[in-house]
């Protein structure tokens, strides 16, 4: 049994059949659904909002986390509460307060996640990790699916693995852009215990449930891999 989670983005998932994927990702072992929230300000790009977190709510029992690549995230929470999500991941960069958006969303009753870019360092979680329940660490720039994986990050994803383990022992260590079934391996040795995943999922031609279990071998092997090493 993995201990490592997967959460594919319906970033890169068929639109016009959205339901009907997410059920695919669910059938097939995903653990959550990651849902990416682009404003055109914070990241180049544009993508969704509430309503569709409304629908999906509807149609899955999945955990719905959410993540906001936007400026202002704390102008958006109540909405993206009412509409059924579960857990937010926010943005340390651009955030002048970042622990008052973190103890909204708990106050709100959800689960509270600090993501962090590709060049910021580690060590700006110190202050922060033992109020949250997550923290994302970006292998790629916020803003587009199906970019290359950023191999400078392995190093990082290991020192917030060791904080994490120091400081908040339960706090979730997820990944984000870039990952595949050769990646994989490399977040999970680092330290990574969520991984999300969009065009390895939705993008594969062989269909969801081929790419989640080609996914999740890639993660039980190198799970194994450790253990006997330990
Ligand atoms: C990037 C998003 C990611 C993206 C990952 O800004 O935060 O969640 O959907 O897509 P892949 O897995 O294709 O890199
Ligand atoms: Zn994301």
């Amino acid at each position: 049994m993995s201990s490592v989670k997967l959460a594919p983005s319906i970033l890169a998932a068929d639109f016009a059949r959205l339901g009907e994927q997410v059920a695919e990702a669910a059938e097939a072992g995903a653990d959550r659904i990651h849902v990416d929230v682009m404003d055109g300000h914070f990241v180049p790009n544009l993508s969704m909002g509430a309503v569709v977190v409304q629908s999906l709510r509807r149609v899955t029992p999945l955990p719905l986390e959410i993540h906001l690549m936007i400026s202002d995230p704390d102008f958006f929470l109540d909405e993206f509460v009412a509409a059924g999500s579960d857990s937010f991941l926010v943005h340390w960069e651009g955030n002048n307060n970042l622990h008052r958006t973190v103890q909204r969303i708990r106050t709100l009753g959800k689960r509270a996640g600090v993501a962090i870019n590709p060049v910021t360092p580690a060590s700006v979680l110190d202050e922060i990790v033992q109020d949250v329940d997550q923290v994302l660490v970006m292998t790629v720039n916020p803003g587009f699916g199906h970019q290359q994986f950023i191999r400078t990050t392995l190093p990082k994803i290991g020192r917030v693995r060791e904080l994490v383990d120091r400081r908040n022992a339960g706090c979730d260590v997820e990944v984000d852009g870039g990952i595949d079934a050769t990646t994989a391996p490399l977040v999970v040795r680092a330290g990574a215990t969520v991984l999300v995943a969009g065009s390895a999922i939705f993008g594969d031609d062989n269909g969801v449930a081929t790419a989640m279990q080609r996914l999740r071998t890639a993660c039980n092997e190198i799970e194994e891999e450790i253990l006997q090493r330990s």
